[in-house]
């Protein structure tokens, strides 16, 4: 062969390689101790679901130490203080939304631990500033009263569905992601394993939640922290990562029936720890828990908690204690 043919040969042999190894992503922050205070707005707004929290902003979270960091940490909690005049304001707490958006990306949260504690509702989620639900809104992990349902959820606007072919290891509550069809119910996914949410998350040092959003898919991982299969490149904070190669997700959820350029504009991050939020009509249930739907509200009678979730935030700050992320580092890559 003449040098020609080998470079051709080259060529397409190297095109094949890439062809194969799927979508890679490179390292574009790393968000670790101080730099979440850098990298994240704190939105001291009135809660939009009505729970019975007061959101503060970042000086006055550093004062309370409702949000605290180290080299390694960074933690986000309510307070676990105060006892509240029921016709006061809410108990405090913190809710963080990124600085920069995002459309194609990779996610990885590894998370120590995550707050627990009766009529708790936090989430990691992704939305855009101003135009809920036009732009579309995924959650990445939530979950109410330290039990399931603990799920990744897609909210969008008419002409957006899930197939029922889909290859993941968690479960669908509905495949129907338009807000208007399922009371903001949304597209559900729960998760296939008990370690994933609350409690057991704790009890074995969290884990790594892992969300990768491209124009043809949305996939969610989780691996807990004792998991072997976790792939090394979520571990080693590799320079640049191939989620194809991590095996089958808990969620997934492909624009087979729903376009997502036009469903799902650039997101920032949220990221937010409410309290007995009762502000959504009445949705969908699963797990016995009602979705979307007077959440950590009405889920509340039904978890076991004492009380009814306001009299209990209001007269029992103790019980907060162990309310709080504790984020060892969020990553990000971009293409
Ligand atoms: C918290 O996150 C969930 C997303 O799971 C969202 O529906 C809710 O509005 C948020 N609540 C607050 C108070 O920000
Ligand atoms: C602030 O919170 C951190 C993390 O929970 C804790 O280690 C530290 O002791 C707290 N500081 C004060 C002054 O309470
Ligand atoms: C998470 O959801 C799964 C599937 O519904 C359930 O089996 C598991 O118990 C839940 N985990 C927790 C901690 O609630
Ligand atoms: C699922 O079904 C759709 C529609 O028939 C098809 O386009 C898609 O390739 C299927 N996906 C899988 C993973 O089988």
């Amino acid at each position: 062969m003449t040098p020609w043919y080998w470079l051709a040969a080259l060529f397409l042999f190297h095109r094949s390689l890439s062809v194969f190894a799927g979508n890679t992503y490179q390292l574009s922050n790393k968000i670790v101790g101080n730099d979440f205070y850098d990298n994240f707005n704190w939105e001291a707004i009135d809660d939009p679901t009505h729970g019975r929290v007061t959101y503060v902003d970042q000086p006055t979270s550093k004062i309370l130490n409702l949000t605290f960091t180290s080299t390694d940490t960074f933690i986000l909690r309510t307070d676990f203080t105060t006892v509240l005049d029921p016709k006061g304001v809410g108990r405090q707490s913190v809710r963080i939304r990124s600085n920069a958006a995002y459309t194609t990306h990779v996610a990885i949260f590894s998370i120590r631990h995550m707050p627990q504690g009766c009529g708790t509702w936090p989430a990691i989620w992704t939305t855009a500033p101003n135009a809920w639900p036009n732009d579309g809104e995924i959650d990445i992990l939530e979950g109410v009263n330290d039990q399931a349902p603990n799920l990744s959820v897609l909210h969008s606007t008419q002409g957006c569905t899930m197939p029922n072919n889909r290859t993941m290891t968690g479960t669908p509550t509905s495949t129907d992601c338009v807000t208007t069809d399922t009371s903001n119910a949304g597209c559900g996914v729960n998760f296939p394993t008990s370690f994933s949410y609350g409690p057991s998350f704790n009890s074995v040092g969290g884990g790594w939640y892992v969300m990768e959003r491209n124009e043809k898919k949305i996939t969610v991982w989780f691996w807990a922290r004792n998991d072997p299969s976790v792939p090394s490149d979520i571990i080693n904070g590799a320079s640049s990562i191939s989620p194809d190669g991590w095996g089958n997700p808990a969620a997934l959820f492909p624009s087979t029936y729903c376009d997502f350029p036009s469903h799902f504009q650039q997101h920032n991050i949220i990221i937010n720890l409410t309290l007995c939020a009762c502000y959504e009509s009445v949705g969908t249930k699963t797990n016995g828990l009602v979705l979307g739907g007077d959440w950590a509200g009405s889920a509340y009678g039904q978890s076991g908690c004492p009380s009814t979730c306001i009299d209990f935030v209001n007269n029992n700050p103790s019980a907060y204690t162990d309310a709080f992320f504790d984020f060892e580092y969020i990553w990000l890559y971009t293409p």
